[in-house]
């Protein structure tokens, strides 16, 4: 056995974990925060995009679809997951649960749990 030979990282390497510390730091600060694994929000936001053609973004309620924002975040999950599971009635949001995974859940009740409901919704 010679001499042991250091891996170069260089200043590349130094500069990429760096970043890394920069973009992980505050993920993990929030993560850390709550105790349950919270939604990612930003993600959440992405993915309503299929949600709100049904569902009001202001909270009102139109044709039977009831608003679905400020809900508390466990329980749009819970709601969510009783359709996945299919203990809750409804095939359309069946089939819309049935395509999301708990992340995905999550994310949308970050998002729309952090709406606020308008209290001028009537029209
Ligand atoms: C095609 C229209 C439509 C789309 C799209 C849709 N929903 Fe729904 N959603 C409904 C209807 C109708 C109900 C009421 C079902 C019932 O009576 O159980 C409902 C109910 C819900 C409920 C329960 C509300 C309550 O008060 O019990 C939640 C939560 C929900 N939807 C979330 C979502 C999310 C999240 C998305 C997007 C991923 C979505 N919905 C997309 C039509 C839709």
């Amino acid at each position: 056995m010679g001499q042991r030979v250091r891996p170069k990282t260089g200043k590349a390497g130094a500069a990429l974990s760096l970043a890394l510390l920069v973009l992980c730091g505050p993920v993990q600060a929030s993560s850390e925060a709550k105790a349950s694994p919270k939604g990612d929000a930003a993600f959440g936001e992405y993915l309503s995009g299929t949600c709100v053609t049904c569902h009001q973004i202001s909270g009102k309620s139109t044709g039977g679809i009831p608003p679905i924002v400020a809900w508390p975040e466990d329980q749009f999950i819970a709601v969510m997951n009783s359709y996945r599971s299919k203990d809750r009635e409804n095939q359309v949001m069946r089939t819309i649960a049935a395509a999301l995974n708990d992340e995905e859940i999550a994310a949308l009740a970050a998002y729309f749990g952090g709406l606020i409901l308008q209290p001028d919704t009537k029209k």
